[in-house]
């Protein structure tokens, strides 16, 4: 019999880790199946969905710069996709493809592990790009006190705010308050500037940065461990919304803590 097969499509994707840390899941669940990457054209990716899925796959991870696309050509969306306009996850049913976004419960079950609670909690979120869409849903459901999203682009902060209810925003440099979690959501915590909002704002804050980088701290892990109560990249995040993938995939809840640990050793 062969196997189950799944892949992450993306471009670039050589890099991505999910193959890693879904075949330490399998491994965990005892399941045979295979899980490659597949870097798609930017101009074939629809393409390279059907051809998937047309040779027997049964479901992909979607990444950079593909997730709005794989929205539009899915059948059926789950409510976070809906919301961030973003799939991360598609599985085939007989009903047609089903689309989900993982990422933002993979935040919040990253922000449970660290110990950063997010009941009551006054959350501050970096930037308001797609990154920023995918995460505002499931906070806003975690029970947080409030939300608050600054761009340096204000306007772009104003427009994703009024698609939520009780979200506030505000210009990058001019947050005010007092934040419990702080989350990078900008690019410019990958390879830019660490120190993108005033400090003061984030003496008494958890920071957390969506991305994270195989070589090392971020810019912004770096800044905010030296000003903040805490600080962690996305490491977490990503094998927790590849836990859920999982789960959406297979019905089994991979125990993540041992994936994690050894991605840290890794990269
Ligand atoms: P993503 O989908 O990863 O969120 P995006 O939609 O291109 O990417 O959004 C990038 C975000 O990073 C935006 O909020 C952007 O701010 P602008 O809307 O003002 O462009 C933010 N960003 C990028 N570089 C930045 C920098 N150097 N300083 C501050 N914010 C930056």
């Amino acid at each position: 019999m062969s196997s189950d097969r799944y892949a992450v499509i993306g471009n670039p994707v050589t890099h991505s880790l999910s193959p890693a840390i879904h075949r330490a899941f399998a491994k965990q669940s005892g399941d045979s199946l295979v899980y490659t990457a597949i870097e798609a054209a930017v101009d074939g990716f629809e393409a390279r969905l059907v051809e998937f899925f047309d040779a027997g796959g049964c479901g992909l991870n979607v990444t950079v710069p593909f997730k709005s696309r794989a929205s539009a050509w899915v059948d059926h969306r789950d409510e976070y996709s809906r919301e961030a306009g973003a799939v991360n996850t598609i599985r085939i049913t007989k009903e047609g493809f089903e689309g989900f976004n993982t990422d933002g419960v993979g935040l919040i079950r990253d922000l449970e592990r660290l110990g950063w609670p997010t009941t009551n909690a006054r959350v501050l979120i970096l930037g308001a790009g797609g990154a920023a869409r995918g995460i505002l849903g499931p906070l806003l459901r975690a029970s947080v006190r409030a939300v608050m999203i600054a761009n340096r682009t204000p306007e772009k902060a104003r427009d994703l705010a009024d698609e939520f209810e009780g979200v506030g925003w505000t210009g990058l440099d001019k947050v005010d308050g007092v934040w419990d979690i702080v989350i990078n959501a900008t690019s410019a915590g990958i390879d830019g500037e660490g120190a993108i909002v005033d400090t003061g704002r984030l003496q008494n804050a958890y920071c957390y940065d969506l991305y994270y980088r195989s070589d090392g701290d971020t810019p912004f892990v770096a800044w905010a461990q030296k000003v903040a109560l805490g600080a962690s990249d996305g490491l977490g995040m990503l094998v927790e919304q590849a836990a859920e993938a999982f789960r959406i995939w297979r019905g089994y809840e991979p125990d993540t803590y041992p994936v994690l640990q050894s991605l840290r050793r890794r990269v």
